[in-house]
């Protein structure tokens, strides 16, 4: 068993520097956790802490079923593949994988045996006599992949190790890093400041902000039910669309800004009734905007973008920009007015005080 449990875990720098605040969190055993947010969120804190490579200020840490809080990194039986995976350069492919075990004292024949197996797993078996300046980014980084693999970690931990890679290669590693996971069937807790990596990635994605866990649940359960507005606009490219406005009660709850004014849908009627009179956000994703001839919204046509498979187009009415996203070929030009709605069922709606989401439900 190697689930990984954090317990109100916090880090505060120098007595003064609050970075990672009660954090909460468990991970299963054998499961694939991504932990993402933007630069300077505390990601990797919270992963150096699980290795054992940062004090933690308080709370506790569970690996498999042992409090690790004061063990070494070497007794906490995990493997970390950094982004900056420095590689021996003087050493072969085959002895920069065999070193850690080396240094374990481990037999020959054993490291030899975990060593090709390992090489095998990756597609590295031809490159095990080549150094490390013989070979490609990706396969580089794939044996920096087995140099933690044939360890036999618990729990693999990996602090963006594909940031270093242009988009093709870190498509490619992406998927088999995947892979990778399916074939080890152990935990892995993947950090990755890049949300579409952690959506083609976790199983759940845990997402910070400010040091603070703002949601943790599956991709799709984030994209469908994000729980605030950061969620919402960090989840998904092109972003959620975010209208800021008010809700009226005049027969029934209706939201208003500049050019637009609508029902509330039925469905949520009741929720928002406190919200009568306040400000709030609706946040719509493009793929939820659609045209609709018989809607009384119109909106200016800005930019359009064919990208093939969908295309974009910019709109705006008054001071409010936003996008759709639609799979027709709708011949839409700049300067062209369109009407538009927001679909019923994909509304979000967000206290504009609180930034949290009203209509949240799952
Ligand atoms: N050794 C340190 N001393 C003081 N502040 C630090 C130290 N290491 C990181 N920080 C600060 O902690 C915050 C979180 O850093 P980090 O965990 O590296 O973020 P992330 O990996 O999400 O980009 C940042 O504001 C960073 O400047
Ligand atoms: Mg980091």
């Amino acid at each position: 068993m190697a689930q990984v449990i954090l317990k109100k875990v916090n880090k505060v720098y120098d007595k003064k520097v609050h970075v990672v605040k009660d954090i909460s969190l468990e991970i299963k055993d054998k499961e694939f956790m991504v932990l993402v947010g933007p630069s300077g969120c505390g990601k990797s804190t919270i992963l150096r802490m699980i290795a054992g490579l940062e004090e933690i200020t308080s709370g506790e840490i569970i690996i498999g079923d042992r409090v690790v809080n004061e063990l070494t990194p070497k007794d906490r039986d995990i493997a970390m593949v950094f982004q900056n995976y420095a590689l021996y350069p003087h050493m072969s492919v085959y002895e920069n994988m065999a070193y850690g075990l080396k240094l374990r004292k481990m037999p020959k024949a054993d490291i030899d045996e975990q060593v090709q197996k390992t090489a095998a797993i990756l597609g590295l078996e031809e490159f095990l006599d080549r150094k490390p300046k013989q070979l490609s980014g990706g396969q580089r980084q794939r044996v920096a992949l087995g140099r933690a693999i044939v360890r036999k970690p618990q729990v693999f931990l990996f602090d963006e190790p594909l940031s270093n890679l242009d988009a093709k290669l870190r498509m490619q590693m992406r998927a088999e890093i995947n892979k990778l996971h399916q074939q080890l069937d152990t935990t892995i807790i993947y950090v990755t400041h890049d949300q579409v990596e952690a959506m083609t990635m976790g199983d759940r994605i845990t997402v910070l902000h400010n040091g603070i866990i703002q949601q943790c649940d599956t991709p799709l359960n984030l994209y469908d039910h994000p729980r605030n507005l950061f969620v919402a606009g960090f989840i998904g490219s092109p972003a959620m669309n975010m209208i800021k406005g008010k809700i009226t009660n005049d027969n029934g709850l209706t939201f208003s800004t500049t050019g637009i004014k609508f029902p509330v849908p039925q469905q949520l009627q009741d929720k928002m009734k406190a919200f009568a009179g306040k400000e709030v956000i609706l946040g719509v994703r493009p793929e939820n905007v659609n045209i609709d001839q018989g809607s009384e919204i119109t909106a200016n046509v800005e930019v359009v973008e064919p990208m093939g498979n969908e295309i974009i187009v910019y709109l705006a009415i008054g001071d409010n920009h936003f996008l759709m996203r639609m799979e027709e070929r709708v011949p839409l030009k700049p300067g062209d007015k369109v009407n538009i709605t927001f679909q019923d069922t994909h509304q979000h709606y967000f206290d504009a005080a609180s930034e949290e989401c009203i209509n949240y439900s799952l």
